[in-house]
């Protein structure tokens, strides 16, 4: 094995999976003091979807590779890695890396879970990403997958309108010199780390009773602060991308962005002069599904055939830790 090559890495096959149960604004009217109005104006999204009480993070991750597997023509056998970004794995230990790995049949594939939130996907595909760059290994399978929906609080207004369940996937490989990955940017900044939290989850403290009733195991959320936060930090990632391959911002074709609040997605591409008819949006079907939510948006205006090869399409995201990233790829992907 050497490490001293510069390949170029892309997006070979992406996939995605969403429970079938939706639950919509209205229902929510029934559950807390709010209105359609108040959450499609606030935030954009109008449904979500949940996974049952029974089917864990797992599941949906599964069916959303097996999918890219699918689409990418790659047998999970060739797999060399699998890294499966998530705030909801189904436990502790194991990671549910290793449980995709055994599932799909990736007999020779390292894998472990990675923790950035919401940013945790692009997280996840630039690590891959080095792999491959340097001919360390050959393909990747990078999954976003969540089941928010088992850690709302659904007295709290303030967070239980906002989040949904899904999983998307992509397979990462070597592609034609100049496409794929161009450029990439990931950040933290810690000292946020409060704004985005469910206190009771580990060993600062353990779930107890007493924490389950003072609902400390659920998502706890400084809305104002994290919006704050989210709108300088959107736009600012695709542009420090941007600066390090000298590539103005009028090349993108597509933003991905995290679909969190329709508001911060639109400031993101007023910052960046994109017209809204560029960015691929699905707030409204889906909510914030965290880490699962650009892998999905990616996958689904591919299947859409929104991309054609030679695209400039931009990944950008951020969320709890308080993290960033994003990446530029010009797409590789023949339709
Ligand atoms: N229905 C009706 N009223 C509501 C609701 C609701 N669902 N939620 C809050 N309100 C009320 C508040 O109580 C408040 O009332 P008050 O003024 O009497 O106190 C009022 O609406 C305004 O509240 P704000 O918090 O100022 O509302 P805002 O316009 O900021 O929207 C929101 C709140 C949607 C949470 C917004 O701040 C936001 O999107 N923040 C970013 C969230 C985010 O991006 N999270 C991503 C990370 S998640 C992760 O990493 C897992």
């Amino acid at each position: 094995m050497t490490a001293n090559n510069n390949y170029a890495v892309g997006f070979l096959g992406t996939g995605y999976y969403l429970p079938e149960k939706v639950l919509t604004n209205a229902d929510l009217e029934k559950i807390v003091e709010t209105s359609d109005e108040w959450i499609t104006e606030r935030t954009g999204i109008k449904e979500r979807r949940l996974a049952e009480d029974d089917v864990p993070m797992s599941t949906l991750a599964q069916k959303a590779a097996e999918r890219a597997l699918e689409n990418a023509g790659v047998k999970a056998e060739e797999l060399d890695l699998i890294i499966v970004a998530t705030l909801t794995s189904d436990r502790i230990i194991p990671s549910t890396a290793c449980m995709l790995q055994t599932r799909l049949g990736a007999t020779h594939a390292a894998a472990f879970d990675l923790s950035a939130a919401c940013s945790g996907f692009v997280y996840a595909a630039m690590t891959a990403s080095q792999f491959i760059k340097t001919g360390v290994y050959k393909k990747a399978l990078v999954v976003g997958a969540e089941t928010l929906s088992k850690y709302i609080n659904w007295e709290d207004r303030n967070t239980c309108v906002l989040f949904g369940d899904g999983a998307g996937a992509a397979v990462l490989g070597q592609v034609e010199d100049g496409y794929g990955i161009l450029s990439f940017d990931l950040g933290s900044d810690g000292s946020g780390g409060d704004a985005i939290q469910i206190p009771s989850s580990g060993s600062l403290m353990p779930v107890s009773k007493e924490s389950i009733d003072k609902r400390l195991n659920l998502i706890h959320m400084d809305g104002r602060e994290t919006f704050k936060f989210a709108v300088k930090a959107m736009g600012r990632t695709v542009e420090t991308s941007l600066k390090k391959i000298d590539m103005p911002k009028e090349q993108i074709d597509w933003l991905v962005p995290h679909q969190a609040n329709i508001r911060i997605i639109q400031s993101a591409a007023k910052r960046l002069s994109m017209p809204m008819e560029k960015v691929v949006v699905n707030i409204h079907k889906y909510g914030n599904m965290s880490a699962a939510c650009i892998p999905i948006a990616l996958a689904e205006a591919a299947a859409e055939k929104r991309f054609k090869k030679g695209d400039i399409v931009a990944l950008s995201g951020f969320g709890a830790g308080l993290t960033w990233a994003s990446c530029i790829m010009r797409w590789s992907k023949e339709d």
